[in-house]
């Protein structure tokens, strides 16, 4: 039967160590579905891999070198709900990475209207391409499509570009990577490792607004948890608290955490506030037009009370909880963030076809003095 966003696709294995298997090969995603897939090296070496793809591509030898990297594989990117950056900064990492695309934004233009199955869509495009990229209204239904790929003699990998209110991991490996970025030491020497020390630890990091849907606070809080140390603090009305299931996992791994509804009296403590739209677009009823979500926004005044070091983020697109007056601060790292997820996209596909070793190496050779 197929699901409903009330009722969502069911994985197949409750326990979420089956379900990273299944997604996993040789101990590394293959399938990118879940934010729990990614342990901490993985995390520090993708960044790490952002990075030199950033340096390298910064020449036209070295961006002619990458784009011979994946110019033999094709990307779908079956994105069927709304979507400005994560389709943006797929199509620029494939072309970073020479990775040829073809895109399905709209089921209109697909035999769905004739009757076909959402599934067989999917199978079809597995004969066609190398790779699909998908952002999708059900929760579960990208890895719903990753085990049924699995089934097929031809599986190919399946990126998770946003599933429902549930998880969207690129964008929290974006998220962690402009957070490193934002911590890292100025003064460090360029040499010096930059991801492998724990910059989380003693950190406080808010996430506010609407919690309990957003689905990029859901991912990247269970990426924080690789990092021990860290603080959160999950600021947002009480009818829109992030999920049991998330701070079940949080409390497992014994991360600090705590509830506030007010952003301002606490606003000096943060090293870095993740901003939130109001995700309504869920509403069953219009429940949330009720919500002051005046009190989950960070305007200009409150700027005087930053600590000079905080970072403040947001996955875009804003409204008015993120006053445009304060983009011109230097505690701006969301328009970073926006160029950052282009880098990690590229690192991420650069990963799952193992070409990573290629570009360490091309690295080594040429970038390192
Ligand atoms: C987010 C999303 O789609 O979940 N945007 C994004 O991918 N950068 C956040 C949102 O829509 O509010």
């Amino acid at each position: 039967m197929p699901a409903t966003e009330s009722q969502p696709y069911v994985p197949t294995h409750p326990d979420t160590a089956h379900r990273i298997a299944a997604l996993n090969r040789n101990d590394k995603p293959f399938h990118v579905v879940l934010a729990q897939q990614f342990d901490r090296p993985a995390v520090d070496q993708l960044c790490q891999l952002a990075d030199m793809i950033r340096s390298i591509g910064g020449s036209r030898q070295g961006s002619q070198f990458l784009q011979t990297l994946l110019s033999h594989r094709r990307a779908m990117l079956y994105f069927i709900q709304p979507s400005t950056r994560t389709f943006l900064s797929f199509t620029a990492a494939c072309q970073i990475v020479g990775m040829r695309y073809s895109s399905v934004r709209d089921r209109s233009t697909s035999s769905e209207v004739k009757g076909e199955s959402e599934d067989d869509t999917v199978r079809t495009f597995s004969q066609y391409f190398d790779l699909i990229i998908m952002r999708h209204p059900l929760e579960g239904f990208a890895e719903h499509v990753a085990n049924m790929l699995n089934e097929m003699p031809r599986t190919i990998p399946v990126l998770n570009a946003g599933s429902g209110k549930d998880q969207h991991p690129t964008q929290a490996l974006l998220d962690i990577y402009t957070l490193y970025r934002s911590f890292a030491d100025p003064r460090a020497p360029r040499e010096e490792p930059r991801y492998t020390r724990n910059v989380f630890a003693g950190k406080t990091i808010a996430f506010v607004g609407d919690l309990k849907r957003g689905r990029t606070v859901r991912s990247l809080t269970y990426l924080l948890c690789r990092y021990p140390g860290v603080r959160l603090v999950f600021v947002s009305p009480p009818q829109l608290r992030i999920g049991d299931d998330i701070l079940d996992y949080i409390s497992r791994l014994g991360i600090e955490y705590e509830f506030s509804d007010d952003l301002r009296s606490s606003i000096g403590e943060y090293d870095a506030i993740y901003m939130t739209r109001l995700q309504d677009e869920h509403d069953v009823a219009g429940e949330s037009k009720s919500i002051d979500y005046c009190a989950y926004s960070l305007s200009y005044e409150m700027a005087k009370d930053f600590k000079p070091g905080l970072a403040i983020l947001h996955p875009l697109p804003r409204r008015n909880e993120l006053d445009q007056r304060l983009d011109a601060l230097p505690q701006a790292k969301y328009w970073a963030q926006v160029r950052n997820g282009m880098w990690m996209r590229s690192a991420l596909m650069a990963s799952v076809f193992n070409v990573d070793v290629a570009i360490r190496d091309h690295y080594h050779a040429y970038y390192t003095f």
